[in-house]
């Protein structure tokens, strides 16, 4: 008889040795990671060239976004370290989470939000998992001030990329993207917001290729890695939201991708070494870009996004469109952070709405065209 077993196993169990844990680390998990990585053969004709285009679905996580990775181990920490409450500042996504594996740990959970800046479904996670949900007039970076000053002063476990279990957790989606392809990409496409992904893209790429800091003791763990060269990296931020690119806070960032909706990045130094370091770059993509890459992704692809995770295509788009045109078999890959379903006002706004008809046969069918 084979054993057809299946076997669950987020990302702490997958990379342990990879990873700060120890036998003593409870491992809160919802069974995070191991999202699917997409050939994208129709994206690719859009793009030109004769590149290899490959999608990494994080919407595919246990609560839509990324920020499952790293909050497993930031939950798991916190209860190993005996704290009882942790706190965080977010566009949506990172409350969602810090919302469900802290109901999942049973820690008290409270997410500062901007108010009237965050989309539907995320907010709709947080009030459902029983987070204390505050919502700030102000933006996320008021929001990220306070609840520093907050971590500061009392026993309360910040859950921001900040805390650095978050990117340790959040490095494994290289580490996937290694396993999968059995070599490290040529490019890599991703979102910027407050700049945590970037920065764990590039720690799990230099440490899964064995390119680490003298600390790493996993010098060439996967030795049939083909291209041990690492991938460039290739963010974009939001163009009115783009402080990185302008080289200074933006007061009052605007766009639709409310989930990159950040004028001052946590980690903007560590996001510029990611760029410097690979020899990538970090632009602009406008909000119409963002769009129509959202739009291609859904009625091209089958995958469903919510704005922000648009950027990384939009991205690839503008750079192979203006400024280098592809020519080799170049291996891509684009992160695509969350779920369309986190924003359905935007979705909805942006597609035909539903034609409303009478029981009548015939006009439905000449409605759908047959
Ligand atoms: N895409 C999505 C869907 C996000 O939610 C975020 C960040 C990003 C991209 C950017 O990632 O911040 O690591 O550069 N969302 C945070 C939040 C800020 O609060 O949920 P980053």
């Amino acid at each position: 008889m084979p054993d057809n077993r299946i076997i669950y196993e987020g990302i702490i169990e997958r990379y342990r040795k990879f990873l700060p844990v120890s036998e003593k680390t409870p491992i809160i998990t919802l069974y995070e990671g191991n999202t699917p990585l997409l050939r994208a053969k129709n994206l690719e004709s859009v793009v030109g060239g004769n590149i290899n285009l490959y999608l990494k679905f994080e919407g595919a996580n246990p609560t839509g976004s990324f920020k499952d990775r790293g909050m497993t181990m930031a939950i798991s920490k916190a209860v190993e370290e005996k704290s009882r409450a942790v706190i965080c500042a977010s566009t949506g996504n990172t409350a969602a989470s810090a919302a469900a594996y802290s109901a999942k740990a049973g820690l008290k959970c409270a997410v500062i939000i901007p108010d009237g800046s965050i989309a539907l479904g995320k907010l709709s996670q947080a009030m459902m998992h029983g987070a204390k949900v505050i919502a700030l007039k102000g933006n996320f970076d008021d929001a990220l001030r306070i609840v520093l000053e907050i971590t500061e002063k009392y026993p309360i476990t910040l859950v921001n990329s900040l805390n650095p279990y978050r990117i340790e957790g959040q490095k494994t989606a290289a580490f996937e993207i290694i396993d999968f392809l059995g070599r490290v990409p040529d490019y890599h496409f991703i979102p910027v917001g407050n700049a945590g992904n970037i920065t764990a893209y590039w720690k799990g790429y230099k440490e899964y290729c064995g390119f680490s800091n003298a600390n790493c003791e996993f010098k060439n763990p996967k030795s049939e890695i083909r291209n041990p060269k690492l991938p460039k990296m290739m963010g974009f931020q939001a163009a009115g939201a783009a402080p990185i690119v302008k080289g200074k806070p933006i007061k009052n960032p605007k766009t639709i991708a409310t989930a990159i909706k950040i004028g001052n990045p946590a980690s903007w130094k560590k996001a510029e070494e990611a760029r410097d370091e690979s020899g990538g770059i970090i632009s602009t993509v406008t909000d119409t870009e963002i769009l129509k890459a959202y739009k291609l992704l859904a009625s091209l692809e089958g995958i469903f996004v919510e704005p922000a995770s648009a950027a990384s295509v939009a991205g690839l788009i503008k750079y192979s469109s203006k400024v280098h045109k592809f020519s080799g078999s170049e291996v891509i890959v684009c992160t695509l952070t969350g779920h369309g379903l986190k924003d359905p006002d935007r979705a909805i706004k942006s597609a035909v709405k539903p034609k409303i008809i009478k029981q009548d046969m015939k006009k439905i069918l000449k409605e759908i065209g047959l």
